[in-house]
């Protein structure tokens, strides 16, 4: 095996890696603990459209729906990472972005980009989003978050609770993670419930290296019931 191709294993192996955690909040952050300092020139390299993705998706929703002009909308970027979401909303002329990640070791690179209002690390999207007021946000994105070993479609429950009415809720799902997981049926059962309907849906696009992800807008309409615990 040449040098490139070793790397290229290694690389490979630790985005991998990190879809096999089972939601395990402790053994998510030692993993980016241990990762976030090779966590952007990885994906980088692997081609990780994700981010780019999200950002155009919640820009076009912004111009096709909202009244107010980007630079005034409150965004919430759900499990933040380093924040490589963040950045790309900024060029597309957003301003007023917080953040929230699990790592506070990823949460405080995210702080260190100066785009955001705003970063809280030790946030867990698998629980409910208590250090976050109902419908204080015109839009939340989410990012490479919904996917193996991280997030439970509940999440996207809180993601709804966070949005205020008549905002949006953008997220990636990974392809493998919407076909293992009860992703569709959250989205029917929220939209049964009066909560959200989905307004935009972009299936199988880019995400990283080979894998391909669902990128999702929904219009939410009125805040969620639930049980109190993403977990149950
Ligand atoms: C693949 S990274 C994506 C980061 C960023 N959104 C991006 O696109 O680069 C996944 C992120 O989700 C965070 N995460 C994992 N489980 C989480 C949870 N239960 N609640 C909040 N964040 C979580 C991880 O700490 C990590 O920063």
């Amino acid at each position: 095996m040449t040098g490139q191709n070793g790397i290229r294993l290694a690389r490979k192996k630790r985005i991998e890696a990190s879809t096999a955690l089972d939601g395990d909040a402790d053994r998510l952050v030692q993993y980016y603990r241990a990762w976030a300092g090779c966590y952007e020139l990885d994906v980088e390299r692997e081609h990780y459209r994700s981010p780019l993705v999200v950002a155009e998706l919640a820009g076009a929703v912004q111009a096709a729906y909202m009244d107010k002009e980007r630079a005034a909308i409150a965004i919430l970027d759900a499990g933040c990472g380093t924040g490589l979401l963040g950045i790309e909303l900024d060029q597309l002329g957003f301003r007023l972005i917080d953040g929230f990640d699990l790592s506070e070791t990823m949460a405080d690179m995210a702080r260190q980009t100066g785009i955001y209002r705003n970063v809280q690390g030790d946030i867990d999207l698998n629980r409910p989003l208590s250090d976050y007021s109902s419908a204080s946000y015109d839009m939340t994105v989410c990012c490479g978050v919904f996917m193996l070993g991280h997030v439970s479609p509940h999440g996207l429950r809180e993601l709804a609770r966070a949005t205020r009415r008549n905002g949006f809720v953008v997220v990636s799902t990974e392809r493998i993670y919407a076909e293992a997981t009860s992703f569709e049926t959250e989205v029917l059962r929220l939209q049964e419930e009066g909560v959200l309907t989905p307004v935009q849906y972009l299936s199988n696009g880019r995400y990283i290296g080979e894998d391909e992800a669902h990128y999702w807008a929904f219009q939410v309409h009125r805040a969620p019931g639930g049980n109190g615990n993403n977990l149950g």
